[in-house]
């Protein structure tokens, strides 16, 4: 051994005792993959001083060798510290697993290899506290316990670690690809592309499901290398052999299976739909969805009020658009609250009827009507507030003033129907971005309202907070209709479906309405960021939209509805019906099935949050968002936000373990102990 090597190790030695070894491991392990070049970096350094000879010329010293021995578990249990802070945020995926494997009735494929890979991952697991538990009381424990357990680790039984590590790599990346057929990612993302519920149940995206599989399948594969590395080690220094190549090929099939998994999650990642929206709540309440109100309600009113002479001289289909123009002898009109808008699209259905008003507090006129001839609309029952006779009649001149079903879009004041146009920002001077949306109204009227939370290093997200829209009045002084907020009217009540996503390495920071024609437009704003510091660069933000028009060449679709009850009474699950590039007009609900009495679609207003597998406290990335309408025949639906998850596929990649370890031995007076 040269002075220079001897002087080095001794430094090293130095360094290891009282630096606490720590060094390369820092404390805030954020996410997997930097943990495994770590870990990597962290073998290598340990093989440096455990791999080179020391000196033993002084014989066969068993303190020596119990020196040694602290010495290398002090470095595991530095590694072990890491893996398992990250564990601890890691475990939820279990949970999702067991999820995912429990809502099969019969067993599927997918459901037997999750049951696998669960049993696989606890065994690892398993070994892995066994092992942590001897660093911990390493100095009451026998050096054969050590030993014994070092051996199982690299032993070639099949249920020793490697084979059990070995066989975890076959459920993803399965050796025969033709005979066993698809990995576990790939039967996943099968398994999601079937069914939304479980998007639903578990809110996160099968994007963000995969990846995180994935983080699980990488982290154990990391314990099981620095498990492995680790017992070479020791059996190293308690002389059962050089084991320099084995820890070599130790380090060669890891890299192999790494690189491997991580191109099978890249694939699956690549193809995984990342969008995320709520479903139907089990009950529907003003804290999951909130209406629209009074922007075309069925209203009776009879013809004489409705032009200013007091005749009836015209039929009910004459009154297209018109207005109230006061009240004949009170008849039905003094009993009911007048339309102080606008009258639209009248019919005649039939001449008498019987009305059943809705309570004052209710945004409905009434609650169900019957007509002599049979004909019902709403549905009809018992009436609170007393039912109503309502009866055409015939003037001396032989004109029939009739009762006529008409639409009303009501006053402004007393109605329901604005979406504020202001602009809803995460703080990006803060490096806060969107990390949840959801809609909400206030007081009249309806705003877009964000969480945020601040981005870190490597696409993490701290934590999420909400932010708070603020409300404010459109009759408000100052409040400006077109600037601060829109009205829906008759002719303005389209609002568009877009699902948005961000150009690749920008991130959402903010969403908003705007007008284009007479449409209700929905825009994100995407703001560029550096995904190793996290930073990001405000000043180069940009609000994204699909500006296509119905009247453009390819032009946007509108989505129908056809007559819409109240979702709220669906007695099916309603799935998301629209898609991207369409719209939707706001209309009153079905005359048959309630009267025309709501404004449908309903707004869902349950927040869209993606759940965090990987790491509890945090957020999740996300880089779009869109509005969708779900719905489905005979059924208003509701029109809600989704959000797009980041797509996290380009920075899977597997670094294989730092691999500039020279076995020197040969070079030196090096005995192995024996014994
Ligand atoms: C090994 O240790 C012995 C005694 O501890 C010492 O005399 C000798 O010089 C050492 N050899 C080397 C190469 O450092
Ligand atoms: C250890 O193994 C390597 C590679 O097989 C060999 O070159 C070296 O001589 C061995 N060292 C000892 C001390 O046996
Ligand atoms: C991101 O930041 C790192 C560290 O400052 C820098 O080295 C890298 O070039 C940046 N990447 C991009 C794409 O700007």
């Amino acid at each position: 051994m040269s002075v220079r090597r001897l002087r080095s190790f001794r430094v090293l030695l130095v360094l290891l005792v009282f630096a606490n070894t720590s060094r390369a491991l820092v404390d805030e392990v954020l996410d997997v993959l930097k943990l495994g070049k770590e870990v990597g970096e962290e073998v290598l350094n340990s093989w440096d001083v455990f791999g080179k000879p020391f000196n033993a010329t002084g014989g066969v010293d068993l303190p020596v060798v119990r020196r040694r021995e602290r010495e290398i578990l002090a470095r595991l249990a530095v590694v072990s510290r890491s893996i398992e802070k990250l564990e601890i945020s890691v475990q939820k995926v279990g949970d999702v697993a067991l999820f995912l494997a429990k809502k099969g009735n019969k067993p599927t494929r997918l459901e037997l290899r999750l049951h696998e890979m669960s049993d696989l991952l606890n065994r690892v697991a398993w070994s892995n506290r066994q092992m942590r538990e001897y660093v911990g009381q390493q100095e009451n424990l026998e050096q054969s316990t050590l030993q014994d357990f070092a051996e199982w680790c690299v032993s070639h039984d099949p249920g020793a670690l490697p084979g059990l590590l070995e066989r975890v790599h076959a459920l993803v990346v399965p050796p025969h690809k033709n005979l066993l057929g698809r990995g576990l990612l790939q039967l996943i993302m099968d398994d999601l592309k079937e069914e939304d519920s479980d998007v639903c149940d578990l809110q996160m995206s099968p994007h963000q499901l995969i990846y995180d599989m994935y983080n699980t399948i990488a982290l154990t594969e990391i314990k099981g290398y620095a498990m492995m590395q680790f017992s070479w080690m020791l059996l190293r220094i308690y002389g059962r052999g050089n084991f320099t190549q084995e820890a070599s090929l130790t380090r060669q099939r890891y890299s192999e299976r790494t690189g491997q998994t991580a191109t099978a999650a890249r694939a699956a990642l690549a193809m995984s739909k990342r969008d995320l929206y709520r479903c139907d709540p089990p009950v529907h309440t003003s804290a999951t969805y909130a209406e629209v109100t009074r922007l075309l309600q069925g209203y009776v009113e009879n013809e004489v009020d409705m032009n200013s002479d007091g005749t009836c001289k015209e039929n009910c289909a004459f009154y297209t658009l018109t207005e109230n123009h006061g009240c004949y002898k009170e008849q039905f009109c003094d009993k009911q609250d007048k339309c102080r808008g606008r009258i639209i699209d009248c019919q005649y259905l039939d001449s008498d009827m019987w009305v059943c008003p809705a309570s004052r507090h209710s945004q409905r006129r009434y609650e169900w009507i019957e007509y002599e001839n049979g004909r019902t609309l709403g549905r009809v029952g018992s009436c609170k507030l007393g039912i109503t006779k309502v009866d055409s009649w015939w003037r001396w001149t032989l004109t029939h003033c009739s009762y006529c079903l008409c639409l009303c879009e009501d006053e402004a004041s007393v109605a329901e129907r604005f979406f504020s146009l202001r602009e809803v920002m995460a703080d990006i001077n803060e490096n806060k971005v969107v990390t949840g949306m959801r809609l909400v109204k206030l007081g009249k009227v309806f705003h877009i309202q964000i969480y945020q939370g601040k981005l870190v290093e490597r696409g993490f997200v701290e934590s999420s907070e909400e932010v708070l829209a603020q409300a404010f009045d459109p009759e408000q002084a100052g409040v400006l209709e077109g600037v601060d907020y829109h009205t829906l009217t008759y002719e303005r009540r389209a609002i568009d479906l877009d699902e948005l996503d961000s150009p690749s390495g920008h991130v959402l920071t903010g969403a908003r309405f705007r007008m284009i024609g007479a449409h209700l437009h929905f825009e994100i704003r995407a703001t560029p960021f550096n995904y190793t510091t996290g930073k990001l660069h405000p000043e180069k933000s940009q609000w994204i939209s699909n500006d296509n028009t119905e009247g453009s060449h390819t032009p946007r679709t509108r989505l129908e509805l056809y007559k819409p009850d109240l979702p709220t009474r669906s007695h099916t699950a309603l799935r998301i019906d629209s898609q991207h590039d369409q719209y939707i007009e706001f209309t009153h609900s079905d005359f048959d099935a309630d009267a025309a009495q709501s404004t449908v679609p309903f707004i869902d207003v349950q927040p869209v949050v993606p759940s965090k597998a990987l790491n509890t406290k945090g957020a999740t990335l996300l880089s779009g968002a869109g509005l969708y309408h779900r719905g489905a025949r005979g059924s208003g639906g509701f029109i809600g936000v989704k959000v797009i998850t980041y797509d996290y596929s380009k920075h899977v990649k597997a670094e294989p373990p730092p691999s500039e370890f020279v076995d020197e031995s040969e070079t030196t007076e090096f005995v192995p102990i024996v014994n």
